[in-house]
């Protein structure tokens, strides 16, 4: 571009366009947007190609972000999902619930995505949220020894909110999982709204605890 336009306007304009370098500021300031030029063309020859650099810098620029913001957004597509009320209706402990209450649910839910292999919490850990198994598996373990195998429809982390405390075993996923996530706050709102759930997850939480 600065070649061109030291060609075109060169001789009209020495002192903005006469060599190579000061063609070229004006070639960087017109394809980036940024900084300021007063080197206009002249010529209508000059204007034309100005035109046209002017939608190249436009690509130029909008290429490269589009391009960037495409791999934001799949990265963030592939550890996130999007929680949707099917995925909420199929947990075996939602599945009586109302079609409102199950919307509701669908706000307060936060998906992830987890390789196989990830301690999802630690024995000790304190306890932020309870997860529910839409697809994949966990191991619940206790000093390296396997005490149960939970899958797509059951849930884990509830013991440690039931009744506050650290979380009773280490939880790992055995294959890739996609887990639903419910806080600690909102799960203390939700058995204070739904009291049959408290008292489901109250006696899931017993029976793992004499279990364990
Ligand atoms: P929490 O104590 O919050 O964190 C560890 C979790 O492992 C626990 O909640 C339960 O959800 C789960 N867990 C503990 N013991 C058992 C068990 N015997 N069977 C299935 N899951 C269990």
């Amino acid at each position: 571009a600065a070649g061109v336009m030291t060609a075109l306007e060169g001789r009209l304009q020495p002192e903005r366009f006469g060599d190579l370098p000061s063609s070229l500021w004006w070639a960087v300031v017109l394809l980036t947007k940024l900084g300021q030029s007063d080197a206009v063309p002249l010529t209508i020859a000059g204007k034309c190609f100005a035109v046209i650099m002017m939608l190249v810098g436009i690509g130029f620029i909008a290429l490269p972000v589009g391009i960037i913001g495409r791999a934001f957004y799949d990265e963030i597509r592939r550890r996130d999902f999007v929680v949707t009320f099917a995925m909420v209706a199929r947990v075996p402990l939602f599945r009586d619930l109302d079609p409102a209450s199950i919307a509701g649910l669908v706000a307060l839910l936060r998906s992830r995505k987890l390789p196989a292999g990830s301690v999802v919490m630690r024995r000790g850990d304190a306890a932020d949220a309870m997860y529910f198994i839409t697809e994949g598996g966990v191991d619940v373990s206790l000093g390296g020894t396997t005490v149960s195998r939970l899958g797509a429809g059951d849930y884990f982390g509830e013991m440690a909110l039931a009744t506050p405390g650290p979380r009773s075993a280490t939880v790992t996923t055995t294959v890739p999982t996609d887990v639903l996530v419910l806080d600690k706050g909102d799960f203390a709102r939700l058995m204070q709204s739904r009291p049959e759930l408290e008292d489901a997850i109250r006696a899931t939480a017993a029976a793992r605890k004499a279990e364990l």
